[in-house]
């Protein structure tokens, strides 16, 4: 499987990938899922919101009784030049998990699906995990029609240019209501594992998090000519902004980054007219947060007044705190043999949006180095393997008599 995937969307030079939403890249990615289900026989079906299903035990999420369904899964498109395993580990290891218990002879009591949620990481259109909002109802049909790329494509014309029907995208409360437990495989993003010694972790909370756009308009002038004095130049005020985002950041514990930046006119002779950065930002707890980000605001708003910039600041998006349902959590610890660690993340899945609808749970594997988001993010054979036997583990306890 691994083979199959390496190829699509990477970068040459960089090596790294870029699986962009309704991208070629991103259509390479659905077939090699669709081909991998349509290869085990199981029932291939795509949602109203273009996450893509692959069923074992029923042709579709119609005919299962409330509850009843177990689903495991992951992403498979990418941060700009991210990793080959933030969201492909837990999508091939779903596969893997249930070639595993194939090869056990288990027999499924329960109806078992994979998943692929479209649009986790947000790098197209900037919003994370459009997939599974859509499905949930917390990002509205309205809302994600109005979301744009950085080429000014919307959302719906994108769905459609991939040959999908973006006319029914929306809540879908029918298809949750069938799951009972969604587990997600993941590679980790960060040491404790590595630190702690031990191959596989669970997931137990999300930090708050979101996304700010910081929109600073100066004047755009000549960068020979005019004298400093009488200049209006947006990028003084940015950098003073992402230096206090640090600072803050370090005071409360919490973190926070300015990665995506957009100026124009962009050109070396010339002072910008407009920077626009974009604020990700997180911490432990929601008081944390947002005392962080109005500190920010604060010192950008206070430094745009001596620059004489116009500033505007808007949320983008959030995600609340996501503490992951006890029993699941304590049922995957008892059916690992209950000496697995259970750790936090600061980084955002599906998981933790799904969470607000059904019982959601998720099993981490060691990254040696940590780094994620990057393609030097890395998981070993060994561990990437325990990963998947620890998933088999888990579906079988959870879907299989
Ligand atoms: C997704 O990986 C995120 O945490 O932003
Ligand atoms: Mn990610
Ligand atoms: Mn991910």
């Amino acid at each position: 499987m691994w083979g199959d995937l390496a190829p699509i969307g990477r970068d040459a030079d960089t090596r790294g990938y870029r699986r962009y939403a309704w991208t070629e890249a991103d259509r390479d990615c659905r077939a090699w899922f669709q081909a991998q289900a349509e290869s085990r026989g199981l029932a291939y079906e795509v949602d109203r919101n273009g996450n893509q299903w692959a069923w074992l035990g029923t042709a579709t999420y119609k005919d299962v009784t409330a509850g009843d369904a177990v689903v495991t899964g992951s992403h498979l498109d990418s941060v700009p030049d991210g990793g080959a395993f933030d969201g492909p580990l837990g999508v091939v290891s779903s596969f893997a998990a249930l070639d595993e218990l194939r090869g056990r002879g288990a027999e499924f009591t329960r109806p078992l699906a994979i998943t692929n949620f479209g649009d986790e990481e947000g790098a197209r259109f900037g919003l994370a995990c459009v997939g599974s909002r859509l499905t949930s109802g917390q990002l509205t049909r309205e809302a994600a029609y109005e979301l744009r790329d950085g080429a000014g494509t919307t959302l719906p014309q994108a769905m459609e240019r991939a040959g999908y029907d973006p006319s029914r995208i929306g809540p879908d409360p029918e298809r949750l209501a069938r799951i009972g437990a969604f587990v997600e495989l993941h590679v980790e993003q960060g040491r404790a594992l590595d630190l702690s010694g031990d191959r596989v972790g669970i997931a137990s909370a999300i930090w708050p998090h979101g996304r700010w756009r910081f929109d600073f308009h100066g004047e755009a002038n000549h960068a020979g000519t005019t004298r400093l004095v009488d200049r209006r130049d947006p990028m003084l005020t940015y950098a003073e902004t992402v230096l206090a985002a640090r600072r803050e950041a370090e005071l409360a514990g919490a973190v926070a980054t300015f990665g995506k930046i957009a100026v124009e006119p962009n050109g070396v002779n010339a002072i910008p007219s407009l920077v626009r950065g974009w604020l990700d930002s997180r911490a432990a707890d929601q008081g944390t947060l947002d005392t962080v980000v109005a500190a920010i605001e604060q010192a950008a708003k206070e430094r745009a007044e001596r620059d004489g910039i116009d500033l505007r600041v808007v949320r983008e998006s959030f995600t609340p705190v996501v503490e992951f349902e006890h029993a699941l959590r304590d049922e995957l610890n008892k059916i690992l043999g209950g000496a697995v660690p259970v750790l936090g993340t600061g980084a955002g899945h599906d998981a933790g949006i799904l969470s607000g609808s059904i019982p959601t749970a998720m099993l981490f594997v060691r990254n040696p180095t940590g780094v994620s988001h990057s393609p030097a993010e890395f998981a070993a054979e060994d561990d990437c393997v325990a990963g998947v036997l620890a998933l088999a583990d888990v579906l079988e306890g959870l879907a299989c008599s």
